[in-house]
Parts: structure tokens; sequence; C-alpha cells
């Protein structure tokens, strides 16, 4: 017997899918056997990416940082698929400054959408997972919310956010067989990294010990794996996929 990854019969929402990391989450987990909603803010491009997809997806349209959005979200996939069992918390922006020049409007943004918009995400998913007693919660944080980094505060404050958000889920929701875990990216090759300078692409690249930027198909395997029955016993964990970054 071939040991897979297999999800058939799980139904997935992956919020901001339609492009880079969230992607190639939502492709990897279709091609496990899941049935994904595909998240962004424009409905038509989410339809599109859905089409694209294939297998079952289908497109919804939500802004993570708006709150009455997220609770729509949740309970139209539900009413769509039959419930969500498997929650990627996804979607994420940086409005970057050092410190000190951070406006309260470009903290709360990034607050609002990676930080809050997981917990009502998580807040409204769980109450269908606790009843068939069976959920999955994957927060994409990301390795400065572990290290810090300059001109990041209100960004890694975030993404260090997440990641306590995520234990916390795992305790309180363990004993319902809801497993919650956080996948900390390193350098990721998409929009979000492509405004990089060649220079400090090249900087950053040696830093990494497989000399290379990630792909969001590495990110998208990790995803993949902690939805499985292959990490049945993994929750409250943080799975760092930084090529050995730190
Ligand atoms: N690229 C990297 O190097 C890297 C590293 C660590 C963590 N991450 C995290 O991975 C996740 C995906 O990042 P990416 O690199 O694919 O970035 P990206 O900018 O290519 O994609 C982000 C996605 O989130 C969506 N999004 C942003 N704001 C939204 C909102 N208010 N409502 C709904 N959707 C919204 C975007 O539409 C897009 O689909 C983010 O949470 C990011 O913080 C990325």
């Amino acid at each position: 017997m071939t040991l897979q990854i297999d999800l058939t019969g799980r139904n997935a929402l992956v919020t901001g899918s339609t492009r880079g990391i969230g992607r190639a989450i939502a492709g990897t987990l279709t091609d496990c056997g899941a049935r994904v909603a595909i998240v962004g803010r424009d409905l038509e491009r989410s339809q599109a990416v859905a089409a694209e997809v294939g297998r079952g997806a289908q497109g919804f349209a939500a802004d993570v940082s708006d709150v009455a959005s997220v609770v729509k979200l949740v309970a139209d996939v539900e009413a769509a698929f039959g419930g969500v069992d498997i929650l990627v918390n996804n979607a994420g922006l940086t409005r970057d400054n050092l410190m000190m020049r951070i406006k309260d409007d470009d903290w709360d943004a990034v607050i609002d959408a990676n930080l809050r918009g997981a917990f009502v995400a998580i807040r409204a998913a769980t109450r269908g997972m606790m009843k068939r007693r069976w959920g999955r919660v994957i927060n994409i944080t990301s390795i400065v919310g572990i290290t810090g980094n300059k001109g990041q505060a209100n960004y890694a404050a975030s993404k260090a956010g997440l990641i306590g958000l995520t234990k916390s889920v795992a305790k309180e929701l363990g004993s319902r067989n809801i497993l919650a875990n956080a996948i900390a990216p390193g350098f990721i090759d998409t929009d979000m990294t492509a405004a990089m300078t060649p220079e400090a692409r090249a900087a950053m690249t040696a830093q990494i010990p497989l000399e290379r930027l990630g792909t969001p198909a590495d990110v998208a395997g990790a995803v993949a794996f902690l939805a499985s029955d292959l990490a049945a016993y993994i929750t409250g964990q943080v799975l760092v996929v930084d090529g050995g970054m730190i």
C-alpha cells in the first residue's frame, strides 16, 4: 500500500486563495481530494480561480478585515458545502514602515486583517467542527512573528498574535478533536516579496541554507500534511517552512 495524503470528503475554506501561497494551498488540497472554497475580495476573480482549480471548488468573496464579511463567508461556505472541516487562514497584508513612522491606520489595517480576521473565521467555523467532532485550523503566520523584523512591527505583531491564538485554540478545542496549528513561512516567492530589489533578494538568499526562496507549493505541502490524518496527534505547533533560515 502506498501512503497518501487523502482528504476525500473534507471541505476546506482557504482565505486569500486567488493568488500566491493561498492559490497553491487551494490547488494542493484539491489534489488531495478536498473540496475547496476559494476566497478573495473580488467574487468574479474567486470564481475564475475556482473554475481553474475545478473538482468542486467554488468561489466566494470576503474582506477579512471586515468582521461581518468573515461571518457571512463562513455561513455561505457552510450552506454551499454542508460544513467547513479545514479552515486555512492565509489572507494577509503588509504595511511596512519603521516603528516610529507607522500610522495608526497602518497598525489597524494589518492587525484587523491578519489577526482579527483569522480569529473571527475560527470562532465562526469551529462551531460546526465542534458538532462534527473533527476539524483542522491552520493559520499562516510568518517567521517574523517569531524573530521580529525591522520595518515590520505591525506585521510581526499580527503574526506573533496568530501564534498565541493558534496555541489557545489548540488547548480549548483539543477535546473536540479540533487541531490548530500554524505554519511560519520564510521568504516565499510571491507578489508579497516581488517588490524586493535584486540586491535585497540576493542578501536574503544568502541567509537561507537551502540557497533559494521558497515556493508557494513548499508551503502548500505543509498545509496538506497538517490537514491530513498523518498529523492526527499534532496540535498547538508552529511548523517553520523557511529552508532552514531561522
Ligand atoms: N510571501 C512570503 O514570503 C510570506 C512569508 C511569510 C508569510 N507569508 C504569509 O502568507 C500569506 C499569503 O501571502 P502571499 O505571499 O501569498 O501574499 P499575496 O499578497 O500574494 O497574497 C495575499 C492574499 O491575501 C489576500 N488578502 C489581502 N488582504 C485581504 C483582505 N482584506 N480580505 C481578503 N483577502 C485579502 C490577497 O487578495 C491575496 O490573495 C500571508 O498571510 C502572508 O503574510 C508570506
